[in-house]
């Protein structure tokens, strides 16, 4: 019998997600779904996507600087990247397992389910994982938090604070002030 412990070679092989949409900006929504999704992944990449039917307000600099200010520096199981091209095949060149989607109310299962098919359809390696957002997000979009604030409204604790700022200053300068 060997007087030695065999060698065995440490498991390095990490459960990627990656978590994709406008972020146009970041909400505390959306800050709620990585979190989650941080109990369940080893790393979860927040992937800035181009959505055609949408025309951003924040240039995909400005969204993924406001991504990062959200988490501490030293995080490392959280890194923030832009995607152009299809998210499904982003993800298999990642080796991600996992899409992330959260979802809100019933009214977001139809065009989720239709994303997740043809997602499916495209890579049938990376599955949709869906997590419903914490109680308190569930009425809360970008566009919605958008609109508030472009008339003035007040919209702190629905982003951090970093992005109640930045919507301020886009506010200030496209309204003329
Ligand atoms: N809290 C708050 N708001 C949330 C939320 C949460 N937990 N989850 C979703 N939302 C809101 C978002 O703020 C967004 O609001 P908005 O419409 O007012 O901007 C809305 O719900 C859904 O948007 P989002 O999750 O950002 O997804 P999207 O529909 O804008 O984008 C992509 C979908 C980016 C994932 C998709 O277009 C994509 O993958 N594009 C790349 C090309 C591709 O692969 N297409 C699919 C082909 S099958």
């Amino acid at each position: 019998m060997a007087d030695y412990e065999p060698f065995v070679a440490p498991d390095v092989s990490e459960l990627i997600a990656v978590y994709p949409g406008t972020f146009d900006p970041i909400t505390m929504g959306h800050i709620d779904i990585i979190n989650r999704g941080l109990t369940l992944f080893d790393k979860v990449i927040v992937a800035i996507a181009h959505n055609s039917s949408k025309e951003p307000l924040f240039s995909t600099e400005e969204r993924a600087e406001m991504i990062k200010k959200c988490f501490p520096v030293d995080e490392k199981r959280v890194l923030t990247d832009t995607v152009s091209g299809l998210m499904v095949d982003y993800a298999y060149t990642k080796g991600a397992k996992a899409i992330i989607r959260g979802l809100r109310a019933v009214s977001d299962f139809d065009y989720e389910f239709q994303l997740a098919l043809m997602n499916r359809r495209i890579e049938r390696e990376v599955e949709t994982v869906f997590l419903m957002t914490g109680f308190r997000w569930i009425y809360i979009s970008s566009s919605i938090i958008k609109d508030a604030a472009r008339h003035g409204g007040d919209v702190s604790g629905l982003v951090p604070d970093h992005v109640c700022e930045r919507l301020r200053e886009k506010f200030l300068v496209t309204n003329g002030k």
